[in-house]
């Protein structure tokens, strides 16, 4: 695959990777520590091409797929999905090791048919999974059954620019059906439409008004504690653009207080940083 049709990544970008880098470390080491645990799996479902190149120095910087593989101690398999062909070609070529699947396909479906029921919790397996897509995905049943199933804790993005650009309009009945549709596919249902909009009384009768992100985000970490059944989700970490600008949150669901104070530790290192 040519470099040039590698992303070109930023300065939250980096940080976003060193974030789950320090994530995935410390819980490699605190599930090695657990002699109960038979099985630890790190799971990219939306795995990328490997490499990126940081707009800041024009190098080549390792991905999420290659920062997992560095890390000691190693987890028991790596399972990397990704869409593009290209992409996951290259990442076939990351290294012919007996402890990496890579998957080409959608990880909405691959996660639920091939990956999650590979981490049951009765089988004394955990698995690290990161979601990390470029626009509103994965659908909520992936979310779901990783919070239900009690064995998978989750890394997700909300592409909340994504939502605002395209769904979360001020005028809601403009809004194509399909982009509505993709909300709900990812939100679950469509109560996302009671998180973004507040009924106003206008002159000539109720009215529908944009709410802020803070309360579409404060709504979805409800789900994921409410409904997917997470026990542990802190305040996400906003993440943003170079011209500050958020672009997404980054979510971390637990069943683990361990987890949960490593990684609240981790977000409250880069909370506030601004523009860059
Ligand atoms: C933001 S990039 C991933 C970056 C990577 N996690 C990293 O940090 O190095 C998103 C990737 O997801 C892939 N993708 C998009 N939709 C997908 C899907 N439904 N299933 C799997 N991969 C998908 C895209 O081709 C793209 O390479």
């Amino acid at each position: 695959m040519a470099k040039e049709r590698l992303d070109v990544v930023g300065y939250w970008t980096e940080i976003k990777l060193q974030i789950l880098q320090d994530y995935a470390k410390a819980y490699a080491q605190v599930l090695q520590n657990q002699h109960s645990i038979k099985h630890v799996a790190y799971i990219d479902g939306f795995a990328g091409a490997g490499e990126h190149i940081s707009r800041e120095s024009g190098e080549l910087i390792a991905g999420s797929p290659a920062r997992a593989l560095s890390i000691q101690p190693r987890f028991s398999h790596y399972h990397f999905v990704e869409m593009d062909a290209a992409r996951a070609k290259r990442l076939h070529g990351m290294g012919d090791q007996e402890d990496v699947t890579v998957y080409q396909g959608d990880c909405n479906e691959v996660l639920l048919q091939e990956i999650f029921p590979q981490c049951r919790y009765k089988d004394y397996r955990r698995a690290l999974c990161l979601l990390d897509p470029y626009d509103l995905n994965p659908n909520w049943e992936v979310v779901e059954t990783a919070g239900k199933m009690g064995s998978i804790e989750i890394f997700l993005n909300f592409m909340i620019m994504d939502a605002n650009m395209n769904v979360l309009w001020n005028k809601p009945e403009s809004v194509p059906p399909d982009q509505a549709q993709r909300m709900t596919k990812f939100w679950g249902d469509d109560s996302w439409r009671a998180a973004a909009y507040r009924t106003e009384q206008g002159l000539f009768g109720p009215i529908e008004e944009k709410g802020s992100n803070e309360s579409v985000i404060a709504a979805y970490r409800k789900r994921l504690k409410e409904v997917a059944k997470f026990k542990y989700v802190p305040e996400p970490l906003p993440m943003r653009n170079s011209r500050g600008a958020i672009v997404y949150y980054l979510f971390f669901a637990s069943q683990n207080s361990t987890g949960n104070k490593i990684a609240e530790h981790i977000f409250n290192k880069y909370r506030n940083r601004g523009v860059h």
